[in-house]
């Protein structure tokens, strides 16, 4: 892949989109941006071990490498970076890339050890597909925000782009994860989303966070949700602000997350 990437970006820009692979419209919506601004596309698709927890669903985690390959040959993906765990990881990492203060907020709080698995995979993923462009979605912004941060103190040569979460007709967000849930989560889910659009409604009449928080919590847990987090923050710097809603909740077994900008 290393020396395929040399040659490609010498005659050209090579547009990166990383997945784990259970290819669906929201990473479609990826790669489509990565193939209008590029020579070429690359995508990975590794469920990478570093970033599950022990008691995460790295096992059950789908993997549906035929149909994901038919899905990036309609899109025109030029090449599939598909390594092994053993390809990545000959040995022991020892290496790490680390953003404690990004790290220990939001989806890290119960998930110590799993932005420090992304990052590590990314920073190894870019010297690997060595990309002009690399393209995250919205729907994992906490994740987004801080690659582009690690690419800047890290001088990566790499533009990283955000693009807006692709949703399935009733709001849900799309995510490979939305195949744990049984038929009647499915039903219930879409209450994440209408509480992020009445919690954006609520803070833009100028109601106290506090009480916009409240009520959104009672929206999801009244479908059956345990509320991991629901933060208002500041969309660049996820500090104090009001710019973003994010929220994170478990249903049955399956945990979603989803997010909106307010204006
Ligand atoms: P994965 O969950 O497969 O997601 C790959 C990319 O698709 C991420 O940038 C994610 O934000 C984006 N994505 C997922 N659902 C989306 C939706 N509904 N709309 C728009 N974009 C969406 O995120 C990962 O994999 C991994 O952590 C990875 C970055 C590959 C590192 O292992």
């Amino acid at each position: 892949m290393q020396e395929m990437a040399e040659i490609l970006r010498s005659k050209g820009s090579i547009g990166f989109v990383p997945t784990m692979g259970a290819l669906h419209n929201g990473h479609l919506s990826l790669i489509k941006e990565a193939r209008r601004e590029n020579n070429y596309v690359i995508i990975s698709i590794f469920v990478n071990p570093l970033q599950f927890g022990l008691n995460e669903d790295y096992e059950r985690y789908p993997r549906t490498y035929e149909n994901d390959y038919k899905l990036a040959e309609k899109e025109g993906v030029d090449y599939i970076f598909h390594p092994d765990v053993e390809d990545l990881y000959p040995e022991k990492q020892e290496a790490f890339v680390k953003m404690p203060d990004y790290e220990g907020i939001l989806c890290g709080k119960k998930r110590p050890t799993h932005f420090q698995g992304v990052l590590t995979v990314v920073a190894k993923l870019f010297n690997i597909v060595k990309p002009n462009r690399a393209y995250f979605g919205q729907k994992d912004y906490q994740q987004a925000i801080i690659i582009k941060k690690m690419s800047k103190d890290l001088n990566f040569e790499i533009e990283i782009k955000i693009l807006p979460t692709i949703r399935e007709g009733d709001g849900l967000a799309m995510s490979s994860r939305n195949a744990y849930l049984s038929k009647d989560e499915r039903k219930k889910a879409p209450i994440l989303y209408q509480s992020l659009i009445k919690g954006g409604m609520l803070l833009e009449s100028g109601k106290p966070i506090k009480d916009v928080i409240f009520i959104m919590k009672e929206m999801v847990e009244g479908e059956g949700f345990n509320v991991d987090y629901i933060e208002i923050l500041d969309k660049d710097t996820l500090k104090e602000g009001k710019t973003l809603i994010a929220i994170a909740a478990k249903i049955g077994t399956t945990r979603l997350i989803d997010n909106i900008f307010v204006i």
